[in-house]
């Protein structure tokens, strides 16, 4: 369905977004990466500033333009730890965070100093990693109840159990649940097929649509939890 802009205000809150990817390096010149473009993180940004909200946009590693506008405050990260920092100091202002960056789940235990170097008898290497804070679960123990907190739940199988498993054990308001396999993978694409899991509601599947439009159409949904 069309929203009208009437329909839709978020003027006078403030709403905290993550987007793109994160690196964790590894050595001077390598780091651990991922495939997130920051599209639906950067989508997001565009809605909840064209429905009049003031947003800090934190971005890792992004693969668009970023967007220019007075209302968007951006905010540039590179690794896990930079983005716990980012997010912490921001929190308190917002209104609203919505946790679309694609978070390394684990960074190397060890960060060489110099360029590690291959061995003429080294015919494998092992890394070893460690677990990254979990962020959103982090700060969501932190809110006020005047405060919603999205998360999002990244699945390539098990979509619906294991999104509420993430919405159950991360003290999110909110869960958009979406595939990163298969013909709708949500990473690198314009489009994206979601569904929003809230406490004690039916999982709300929503149609294949532009990042765009699901933006829009979430920034509908929070003006509406706000009584707008
Ligand atoms: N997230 C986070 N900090 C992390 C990992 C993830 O804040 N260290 C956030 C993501 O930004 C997303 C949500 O948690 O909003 C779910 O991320 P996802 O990767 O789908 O789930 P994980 O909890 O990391 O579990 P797994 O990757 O094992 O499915
Ligand atoms: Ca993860």
């Amino acid at each position: 369905q069309q929203i009208q802009p009437a329909q839709v205000s978020l003027a006078g809150r403030h709403v905290l977004i993550t987007a793109g990817g994160t690196r964790e390096p590894l050595d001077p010149v390598r780091f651990i990466g991922n495939r997130s473009s920051g599209k639906m993180g950067i989508a997001l940004a565009q809605a909840a500033a064209q429905s009049g909200a003031e947003v800090d946009l934190i971005v890792g590693q992004i693969s668009v333009d970023l967007p220019v506008d007075d209302r968007i405050h951006v905010h540039h990260i590179q690794t896990t730890e930079e983005l716990l920092q980012a997010v912490q100091s921001l929190f308190n202002q917002a209104d609203v965070l919505i946790m679309a960056a694609a978070v390394a789940d684990f960074k190397p235990l060890h960060l060489a100093n110099q360029k590690i170097k291959k061995q003429a008898n080294q015919p494998e290497l092992t890394i070893q990693l460690t677990k990254t804070v979990d962020i959103l679960k982090t700060v969501a123990a932190t809110k006020r109840d005047d405060q919603l907190v999205i998360g999002f739940a990244a699945e390539t199988n098990d979509l619906l159990a294991n999104a509420d498993k993430k919405l159950q054990s991360k003290h999110a308001d909110w869960i958009i649940a979406n595939r990163v396999a298969g013909s709708h993978n949500a990473f690198a694409n314009d489009q994206d097929q979601v569904t929003i899991l809230r406490h004690g509601q039916q999982p709300d599947k929503w149609p294949l649509q532009s990042k765009q439009a699901v933006a829009q159409h979430l920034m509908q949904l929070i003006s509406q939890h706000f009584g707008k």
